[in-house]
């Protein structure tokens, strides 16, 4: 008897249409085009216009294109599992409008809250819901509206240039023949609660006051996210090659045999320091957050998507995907198509 293994068979994006450049930003606060490209690598990102498009929207836009490249219809999908940072309300989770958008009759679906590493989280949790075949078929989702969630002011300047908002999807079904090697070879994940306030959004907050938020939050500006970004760098450069490492060791494989590094987009130099630290060659780094910012979950399924719309994602291909967040979290996968 074989082992039944999950494999990727299709991929989705979708990014707002609405282009926020470096300068646009300078207009609202006390930044500039070459401190953002510099500390950060990031020339532009995508802003919804708010109120006319939801988290929800995006989703389903980058589910539709997934869907559509894996030749599936909605109906064909037994679970949803969406990752996200910046829900559309309180409760329920986002997952439940994308639920009602895409039209999926009565299947399961959850948000999960792990930040920047959530896709990766899952990931992993598609692979073993399919693996052992409670489902045939998971939808994947990475989906962020940063953009009404950052202070767009100088006092919120640390944090609210470095986002972006948008979604990305992908397919995990079950490959029962023995003849295809598509999988997912193994996935790594890892948490630090105890940096948990290193990177955060306090209120609203159940465990605050009374009701949860109020207006003295909001005038502290305890609504917004709050970042020790050296404290977040140095240990992103640390978790990374290391959570890469002991995934390319469970998976058998050594980085020579990986054709595509797809690293968390949150800041270009991270990405360039791990690439150097362990030798890879540039051309096999995909890097989107010149043209995105930032899009925490959302930012590994775009590069994905990117890569299949460009045809690099061949059958035979390995890709190797590492993220690191708020959490602290960090993960690492190794898919081969
Ligand atoms: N525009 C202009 N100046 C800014 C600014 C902005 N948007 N944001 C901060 N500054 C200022 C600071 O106030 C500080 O001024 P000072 O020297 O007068 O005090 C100066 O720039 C340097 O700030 P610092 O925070 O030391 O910069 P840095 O070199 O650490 O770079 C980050 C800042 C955020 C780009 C960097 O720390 C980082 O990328 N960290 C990791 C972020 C990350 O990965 N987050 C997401 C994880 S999922």
């Amino acid at each position: 008897m074989t082992t039944r293994r999950a494999r990727i068979a299709g991929t989705g994006m979708y990014v707002p249409e609405r282009v926020v450049t470096n300068d646009d930003l300078a207009q609202l606060m006390d930044t500039s085009d070459a401190w953002i490209r510099q500390r950060s690598g990031i020339v532009e990102r995508r802003f919804v216009v708010p109120g006319e498009q939801t988290p929800a929207d995006l989703a389903t836009r980058a589910s539709q294109e997934a869907l559509a490249v894996a030749g599936l219809e909605p109906g064909d999908v037994d679970c949803i599992l969406l990752a996200t940072l910046s829900a559309q309300h309180e409760f329920p989770g986002t997952s439940f409008f994308l639920h009602e958008q895409l039209g999926v009759g009565e299947i399961p679906c959850v948000d999960l809250r792990a930040q920047c590493s959530g896709f990766l989280y899952a990931l992993s949790m598609a692979d073993s819901l399919v693996r052992t075949a409670r489902y045939e078929r998971v939808l994947v989702v990475g989906c962020e509206v940063h953009s009404t969630g950052v202070e767009l002011a100088t006092r919120g300047r640390d944090v609210a240039v470095l986002f972006g908002d948008g979604a990305g999807a992908v397919i995990v079904e079950a490959n029962d023949d023995p003849s295809d090697s598509a999988a997912i070879l193994d996935v790594r994940l890892h948490a630090e609660g105890r940096h948990a306030r290193k990177l955060w959004i306090e209120a609203p907050g159940a465990s605050l006051a009374k009701t949860r938020v109020t207006h003295e939050m909001i005038d502290d500006g305890r609504i917004f996210p709050k970042m020790d970004g050296r404290f977040v760098f140095k240990h992103a450069v640390t978790r990374m090659p290391e959570v890469l490492l002991e995934t390319l060791s469970g998976a058998s494989l050594k980085l020579e045999d990986i054709d595509l590094f797809l690293f968390h987009q949150a800041n270009l130099r991270i990405n360039e320091y791990i690439s150097q630290q362990l030798g890879i060659p540039a051309e096999k780094c995909l890097n989107n957050i010149d043209r995105y910012g930032n899009c925490s979950a959302a930012s590994i399924p775009m590069l994905l998507a990117e890569a299949q719309r460009a045809g690099r994602l061949s059958p035979g291909t390995v890709a190797a995907m590492t993220a690191f967040g708020s959490g602290f979290t960090w993960g690492s996968a190794i898919v081969r198509f």
